[in-house]
């Protein structure tokens, strides 16, 4: 048995929902422990694609159950909603599959509106936010003002929260009907009640059962509240020591951190981003890695692989080994460049500046390794991945200290590379 945290890298859409699929079909229980429906993980079943914003991707699987923890913060309706996705793709969430925390926060309306009308104020320092509510749903928790899903079952508790809340203040020309709200919420939450309980009491047991435990974090380190590049971060905290918080578990029951790296870099939204590529590598990297948000559908900015920023990764996390994804976009390239320092001021730097301003103006010193013309998309075996690509995963693994046990060459289960590690 294993309780093994899987972390983004870098600033979300590494790939984490694949690689929590394959590894989820030999897991008893899948937990999300942060974030909200701003993720979007892709999952390719045979010839059906899934896309999972809030339900955590071990739902594919009927054995394994699934948990939104209390770090994240609930959508209700979008809850619904992807469950009659799911159903209409075939599969059949039921609450005995999966389960919400009592004391998990609530996304309302208000906080949508505020989310867009905040953002569209920032003028030339916007975050590029999803507009699903994030940033003020997790506001209002910090704040102590939040509505979490117990309160949603009991309609004269949801109102006097709703009213005293001073949202209004802060949206005074709102058309929002503040009665139908409550009304709407309260009739969400009488669909929600069969799947909530007291997940931390629930993941606990799991544990002492010694069952297998994927915590699932949504983004990356990158956007990472107190670790990421303030501002221009989610709310909240996806590295490892947030699934302790999100899920209500203490830290030694941890047994591994699955760091998700993708083998270039991308970045949706505004913020700072030295490597990233304004030429035609760059565009190849976007069409032949469909990076274009999930959630938003809005192009990524695409870059080389920044190892200054994955050694940060590295030890704010404390991985214990890595999944290299989406190594086959990197195919036909007669270079490949990783960034091993940056040039900030007229000083070398090899650790992560934590100033966002030193890491706006980093300009980023490469090593350039040889590409590879071969497609590898259809490479299971690591020793039959051409010379350079072998090299190329071989250079990341030094240049980190961390054991490389994934290659992933596709978004199919099958293109999927498992590297035995000696013991
Ligand atoms: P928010 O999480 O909607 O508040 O957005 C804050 C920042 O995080 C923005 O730059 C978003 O583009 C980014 N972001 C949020 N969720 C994701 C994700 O799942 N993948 C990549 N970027 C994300």
């Amino acid at each position: 048995m294993a309780v093994k945290v899987i972390v983004g890298s870098q600033w979300g859409d590494e790939g984490k929902g694949k690689i929590t699929d394959i590894l989820a079909e030999n897991m008893d229980l899948v937990v999300r422990y942060q974030g909200g429906n701003n993720a979007g993980h892709t999952v390719v079943v045979g010839d059906k694609t899934f896309k999972l914003h809030l339900i955590p991707s071990g739902v594919l699987y009927k054995h394994c159950q699934c948990v939104i923890a209390n770090g994240v913060v609930l959508d209700p309706e979008v809850f619904f909603q992807e469950i009659e996705t799911l159903k209409s793709q075939g599969i059949i969430v039921t609450p005995d599959q999966l389960k919400v925390s009592s004391i998990t926060h609530v996304i309302l309306p208000f906080h949508r509106l505020l989310d867009n009308r905040q953002e569209s104020k920032r003028h030339e320092e916007k975050i590029g936010t999803t507009g699903r509510g994030i940033g003020p749903t997790y506001t209002d928790k910090i704040a102590r003002a939040g509505v979490r899903v117990m309160d949603l079952m009991c309609r004269e508790r949801l109102s006097k929260k709703i009213k005293k809340h001073q949202w209004e203040q802060l949206l005074p020309d709102h058309t929002l009907d503040v009665e139908a709200i409550i009304d709407q919420y309260f009739e969400l939450g009488k669909k929600l009640k069969p799947f909530v309980i007291d997940t931390s009491l629930f993941i606990n047991q799991a544990i002492d059962q010694k069952k297998n435990i994927i915590l699932e974090g949504a983004q990356g380190t990158m956007l990472d509240v107190d670790h990421g590049t303030y501002p221009f971060v989610t709310s909240s905290n996806p590295v490892s020591g947030g699934a302790c918080v999100g899920a209500g578990i203490g830290p030694h029951k941890i047994d591994e951190v699955l760091g998700v790296v993708k083998a270039y870099v991308s970045r949706v939204g505004e913020g700072p981003f030295p490597t990233e590529l304004h030429c035609e590598t760059g565009l190849r990297l976007r069409e032949k890695g469909c990076e274009y948000g999930t959630t938003t559908g809005r192009p990524r900015r695409c870059g080389w692989l920044d190892m200054v920023a994955l050694r940060y990764a590295i030890r704010v996390n404390g991985m214990t080994e890595i999944c290299l994804t989406k190594l086959d976009v990197l195919d036909g390239l007669s270079t490949v460049k990783v960034c091993v320092g940056y040039q900030i001021d007229g000083e070398l730097l090899t650790e992560f500046p934590l100033d966002v301003d030193d890491f706006t103006s980093a300009e980023p010193i490469y090593e350039e390794l040889p590409g590879w013309t071969e497609d590898i998309s259809g490479i299971t075996d690591f020793d039959q991945l051409p010379a350079n690509a072998k090299a190329y995963v071989q250079h990341i693994e030094k240049k980190s200290g961390v054991k490389i046990t994934m290659v992933s060459v596709g978004s199919r289960r099958n293109q999927t590379i498992h590297i035995l590690q000696p013991n």
